[in-house]
């Protein structure tokens, strides 16, 4: 079964977010019960690839592909401590690891397999031939199971052996319980949305959201726009956004959009703003706060997982203040400041269009500000809150990308007051977008 166990791990091996891990369960149990022996395959992080690196003569599968060789890259991006983790959470059941994931070492190892056992293999990104899709690579992998099973839809849309030339060789191959969660709710979402629809979307990136946004703009009753992506939006409509960085990449096409669906976009009317040293000043403290923190719970940094909390909302004395380095901003930015949150308004304004949707859908993807800094997550916080509202009035909620979940936790509302939370990012805007998912098409294709 290929997963995707792709979480973040700190320097003491301590793992931060696990709801990919958690989102196989099911599927795990759904296995074993019924007496398989369960092979979990994935990969993590970006190992970076020493080609020049020699490898064993005799080991004949090296001939058509590379094996990372460097000790501290497999210690780096060992899934290891992810093996633990699962054996901490099905701790009814028999979780091995073994440190690699080809070869006669692997093949030992699964003939000792009783029914009911899961075994978990080293990361599969140590092969070159991983990311090839080399298809000697995926023999190899192929050769190790009888059945295929892909519960991995966060990294579906890789062309990779692991999800596309193994999955191939296979006779019977199967969509995991999560993957056709999915794929039910985000293709109700892409192809058929409950009405009225509402979509928000934020962060900064507009590069990976223009494909989604171009299918679903069409089907939305109305846009919400906040995070860095909104500065650009703006600006392209004539607002003068001060520092706010700007997508000049994209603005042509910013700028069309607006023209075509002027009625249902809606922009921030105010934001809150700062100047571009006092954001430098306060990400350094939260990074350098949050390591102290650690420090002093006897962990090191782990620079993705901060649940540091500097300030849970801004302050209103401080936000009033004049000569204060933050503040809230109507209508235009001026030179020398940047916009880092949406403003009050935006929030009421928004929280009421998210919150308001009754019976209807409403899908948020990407924070509203500079979230990871407390004074500037007002937005984030509010609109989470709003989606765990709309949940309870009856709409469907549906939340994608990883930094959102951050954020669920962040304004304290529960994964349980979500219809769906996607455990993709690039793969779920991907999938919005209509792009072509290898590991999903192969699941249909007959042998
Ligand atoms: C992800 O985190 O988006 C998936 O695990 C895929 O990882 P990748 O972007 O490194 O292929
Ligand atoms: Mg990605």
């Amino acid at each position: 079964m290929r997963v995707d166990f792709n979480v973040t791990i700190g320097m003491d091996n301590e793992i931060g977010e696990d709801y990919r891990i958690r989102m196989t369960i099911p599927t795990i149990e759904y296995l074993t019960k019924r007496g398989a022996k369960l092979i979990l395959m994935s990969h993590l992080g970006r190992p970076k690839k020493n080609e020049e690196k020699e490898y064993k003569e005799e080991d004949k599968i090296q001939q058509y592909f590379t094996r990372i060789m460097d000790m501290e890259t497999i210690k780096q991006f060992s899934l290891a401590p992810v093996a633990k983790r699962l054996s901490e959470l099905i701790q009814m059941y028999n979780v091995s690891f073994i440190d690699d994931c080809i070869g006669p070492k692997v093949q030992k190892e699964i003939d000792k397999m009783n029914r009911g056992d899961i075994l978990l293999l080293e990361n599969l990104r140590f092969y070159s031939g991983e990311e090839l899709n080399d298809s000697n690579f995926s023999k190899e992998l192929a050769t190790l199971a009888d059945i295929y099973v892909n519960e991995a839809f966060s990294v579906s849309h890789r062309k990779h052996a692991s999800i596309y030339g193994t999955a191939r060789l296979f006779d019977k191959k199967l969509a995991g319980l999560n993957l056709k969660k999915e794929l039910e709710y985000l293709s109700m979402v892409k192809d058929d949305p409950v009405k009225p629809f509402v979509l928000v979307i934020g962060g900064s990136k507009i590069k990976d959201k223009i494909g989604a946004l171009g299918n679903l703009l069409p089907k939305v009753d109305k846009l919400l726009v906040g995070g860095a992506m909104a500065y650009t939006f703006l600006n392209a409509n004539g607002v003068k956004t001060g520092n706010s960085p700007i997508d000049y990449d994209h603005f042509q096409w910013v700028k069309k959009a607006l023209l075509k669906y002027n009625d249902k976009i809606v922009l921030p009317i105010d934001h809150i703003v700062t100047s571009q040293s006092f954001l430098k000043l306060k990400k350094e403290d939260s990074t350098l706060k949050e390591m102290k923190k650690k420090k002093k719970e006897g962990k090191q940094e782990n620079a993705n997982s901060s649940e540091f909390d500097l300030i849970s909302s801004p302050s209103p004395s401080l936000l009033s203040s004049p000569s204060s380095s933050v503040s809230v901003n109507k209508g235009s930015i001026q030179e020398g400041l940047l916009g880092v949150d949406i403003g009050i308004e935006t929030v009421q304004q928004y929280s009421s269009m998210i919150s308001q949707n009754r019976n209807g859908l409403v899908v948020w993807i990407g924070p509203m500000g500079v979230f990871e800094i407390g004074l500037f997550r007002n937005g984030t916080n509010n609109i989470a809150k709003s989606m765990a509202l709309a949940f309870w009035r009856g709409s469907k909620t549906i939340i994608g990308g990883g930094d959102t979940l951050e954020a669920l936790k962040k304004a304290e509302v529960s994964e349980l007051e979500v219809t769906h939370v996607s455990t993709g990012g690039s793969a779920t805007l991907k999938f919005l977008a209509g792009d072509e998912m290898p590991g999903i098409e192969i699941l249909n294709k007959m042998n």
